[in-house]
């Protein structure tokens, strides 16, 4: 069977870890994509990549280019192309600068890349993966945003240390936009089937949520940039749920059609992630509380999204 090939659209931060693990867990040949200003960098980084195959023994090719036909034919293309936050910024600061590079990157991946399994990470994330689709009237199921999976996960460290359990038994659940109005789920969050509320008391729990929705915040306020190493690992566990078929339910930007009330929008639901892309977005009941944060999310998220419709 030949290589998948993978095309990271961005090779900064997260583009270079997310190259880094593709090749590490073998999803196959990667092609790590900037512009033409930044192309050397992208081809460093490539080549550092490629020679550290050498060591660990992965049969991955890494491409470092500037051309969108060394991405043609993509399997999947995962999108990090923009730029990042700055301490003190909120995502939805991002818009404007980031607006025209996710027109640019999906003029060209609808002209290059039409069959590819799309991830898009760039911020604000609801916006960029709606105006992705948009843009490119791809299919619905061909297309989704990364944020509930790092979202989650970030919930689920905070969970594991504070209730002194392993990280492995603890099932968190994060919906909604990716911002501080997301809604983690504290109905559906359990450790190994244990619902979390019957662990942990209700002021802990509270304060776990309010780290998790700051949870980016907090690290771009150590770094002075966003993060990376994590944002990485959440988008190629979706990329790996598509290219190895594994039907993983994960929660993820996907384009609702009257879902959890919600209509033309991208907003975090679970859905089940197999080799058709997106093939089902889950309904779950939700409480009175978690209805209500999940409304106050999507309207945050329609707010950005009206400025991009507003910009043409
Ligand atoms: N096409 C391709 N790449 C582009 C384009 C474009 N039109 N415009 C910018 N880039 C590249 C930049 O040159 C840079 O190398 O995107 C890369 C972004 O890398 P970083 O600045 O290191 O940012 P990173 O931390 O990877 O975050 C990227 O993901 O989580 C979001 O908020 C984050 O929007 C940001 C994005």
């Amino acid at each position: 069977m030949a290589r998948r090939k993978i095309a990271l659209i961005g090779a900064g931060n997260i583009g270079g870890e997310l190259a880094n693990l593709a090749v590490s867990r073998q999803l196959g040949d990667v092609v790590l994509f900037d512009i033409p200003s930044k192309e050397n960098f992208a081809k460093g980084k490539a080549l550092d990549l490629e020679q550290a195959t050498s060591l660990t023994g992965a049969d991955a090719r890494v491409l470092g280019t500037s051309n969108w036909e060394d991405c043609a034919g993509a399997d999947v293309l995962i999108i990090t192309a923009g730029i990042p936050r700055k301490p003190g910024q909120s995502r939805d600061d991002l818009v404007a600068v980031n607006l025209p590079i996710i027109r640019d990157v999906a003029d060209a991946a609808k002209k290059h890349c039409p069959d590819a399994f799309v991830i898009v990470i760039s911020n604000p994330l609801d916006a960029m993966v709606y105006e992705f689709k948009r843009r490119t009237n791809a299919p619905a199921e061909k297309v989704v945003g990364m944020a509930g999976v790092l979202d989650s996960a970030r919930f689920a460290l905070f969970l594991a240390q504070e209730a002194g359990a392993s990280i492995k038994d603890v099932r968190p659940m994060v919906l909604g936009g990716h911002g501080d109005d997301m809604v983690p789920l504290l109905s559906y969050t359990t450790i190994n089937g244990l619902p979390v509320r019957q662990l942990l008391g209700k002021d802990v729990l509270t304060k776990l949520v309010d780290r998790t929705r700051k949870g980016g915040g907090e690290i771009v306020s150590l770094m002075g940039t966003s993060a990376y190493y994590a944002p990485a690992a959440a988008a190629i566990a979706m990329a790996e749920a598509y290219l190895g078929d594994q039907k993983r339910l994960l929660p993820c930007a996907a384009y609702l059609q009257g879902q959890y009330g919600c209509r033309d929008l991208y907003i975090g639901v679970p859905v089940i992630i197999g080799k058709g892309g997106v093939e089902r977005i889950v309904e779950v009941e939700l409480d009175e509380e978690e209805k209500g944060m999940l409304k106050k999310s999507v309207d945050s998220v329609q707010k950005v999204v009206d400025v991009v419709k507003a910009a043409g």
